[in-house]
């Protein structure tokens, strides 16, 4: 066990569950962004393992970018305000994006995306998240490709962090609760 493991409560998909996940969902997108060259959006940094993984399983003709957002600061829960701190470097219009994010939560972050997407001229904007909590969300959104539907619970692992630790964890997993008791 690593040092990392110890602070996990339980283990919610393991690495051959998400693998077998990821490899599913890339060939939904494959059959429907066949042939219209998608841009595939990465949103920073949780997204960043996901998005590794996904672009590989879903072998269209395709491009990527990456966009950075704020709205956590190190605490659990979002502050709601959405700020771009990295922007992507290309210009979108006519393009369809596919926004590949970690964890559809309260829905401020991609609500935000998906309207700002439109509003710099994408023909389309999907969403593909590996998790959704939607027994949080406040903002109306639905994503078109989940990995996985979890319980209101903070998980960490393949990319989703607390205070920026446990995103090279290759599974995801719970925190035990004393791992919060700094805060
Ligand atoms: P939303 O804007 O509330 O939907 O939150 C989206 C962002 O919050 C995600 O991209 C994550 O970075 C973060 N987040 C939400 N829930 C969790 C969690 O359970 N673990 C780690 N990060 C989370
Ligand atoms: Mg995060």
């Amino acid at each position: 066990m690593s040092m990392m493991d110890q602070d996990i409560l339980k283990v919610l998909y393991t690495q051959e569950e998400i693998a077998a996940r990821v490899k599913v969902l890339g060939e939904q997108m494959y059959e429907d962004f066949k042939g219209k060259n998608p841009l595939f959006v990465s949103v920073l940094r949780g997204a960043f393992i996901f998005m590794a993984d996904i672009v590989r399983a879903c072998q269209v003709k395709s491009d990527v970018e990456f966009i950075a957002v704020s709205s956590y600061g190190n605490a659990t829960t979002s502050s709601g305000a959405v700020q771009i701190t990295h922007d992507i470097q290309q210009d979108i219009s006519g393009r369809n994006l596919v926004v590949i994010e970690d964890i559809l939560d309260s829905g401020n972050t991609l609500s935000f995306l998906k309207q700002y997407f439109l509003t710099k001229g994408a023909a389309s904007v999907a969403i593909c998240t590996l998790l959704d909590k939607p027994s949080r969300r406040t903002k109306v959104i639905t994503a078109d490709y989940i990995g996985f539907t979890v319980p209101d619970e903070f998980v960490v692992g393949y990319g989703l962090d607390y205070c920026q630790k446990y995103r090279n964890l290759p599974y995801i997993g719970v925190l035990k609760p004393e791992v919060y008791s700094g805060e």
